[in-house]
């Protein structure tokens, strides 16, 4: 045993190709199973696709790098769930092409953000955040009070979504032109904001 340990050791050829055989195995001992889990594929009761206007504001949300200050993932310790509601669990996110649980955290996570401030304080703290929070150094996005969506491409988004499995519906991508069309850019991203983790009803 000691002697083809020693083998191994000495032989970094072999290392390396023995090496990456654990890593695969233990990569995969890990993945695989997730693709088969009920708990990570499958909808959490109550989850409810974005509408049009919502899936316009979550586009926007990514244009303008939101999710570099932000996250979109609860972790399962006592000071997040404290702060931010129910961890996140995957069923949440099935319908999400693509994931926006970010990985940085310069502002407050916004898996649940839904519902916590009224329409107008958006509205305002988008515009400039020191108005409502004089400390913030989160920047202001003025611009998206004058651009108004056209709605052109909405549907076509939506049918995409569905090739994916979003079930989105013939009338939800057939009336989602005129359910977007001449919606300002703020106004999606809030609606988007407000649908934020509300879908599914946790208890605290
Ligand atoms: C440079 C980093 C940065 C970027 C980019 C950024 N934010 Fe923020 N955000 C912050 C910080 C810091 C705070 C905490 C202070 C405050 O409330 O303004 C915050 C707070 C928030 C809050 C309040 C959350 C809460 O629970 O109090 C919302 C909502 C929000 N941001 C949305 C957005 C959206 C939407 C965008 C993209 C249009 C965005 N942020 C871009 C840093 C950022």
């Amino acid at each position: 045993m000691a002697q083809s340990h020693e083998i191994v050791e000495k032989n970094i050829g072999l290392m390396i190709v023995l090496t990456l055989l654990a890593v695969s195995f233990g990569g995969l001992v890990e993945i695989v199973p997730l693709f088969f889990l009920d708990e990570t594929t499958e909808p959490v009761d109550g989850l409810k696709p974005y509408t049009a206007v919502e899936l316009e504001g979550r586009d926007i949300y990514i244009r303008e790098g939101c999710y570099v200050c932000h996250t979109q993932m609860i972790r399962p310790f006592r000071a997040e769930t404290e702060r931010y509601g129910h961890y996140s669990v995957a069923g949440e996110h099935v319908w999400e092409h693509p994931f926006l649980w970010g990985s940085k955290r310069t502002g407050p996570d916004l898996a649940r953000v839904g519902g916590r401030y009224s329409d107008d304080w958006h509205r305002v703290h988008l515009i400039n955040p020191r108005d409502v929070v004089p400390e913030s150094n989160m920047p202001g996005f003025p611009w998206l009070v004058d651009a108004v969506l056209t709605g052109d491409d909405t549907g076509k988004k939506m049918s995409a979504l569905r090739a994916v499995g979003v079930p989105y519906t013939d009338e939800d991508i057939a009336g989602a032109k005129a359910a977007v069309k001449g919606t300002t850019e703020i106004d999606a991203l809030i609606a988007y904001l407000q649908a934020l983790g509300t879908s599914v009803k946790f208890k605290r």
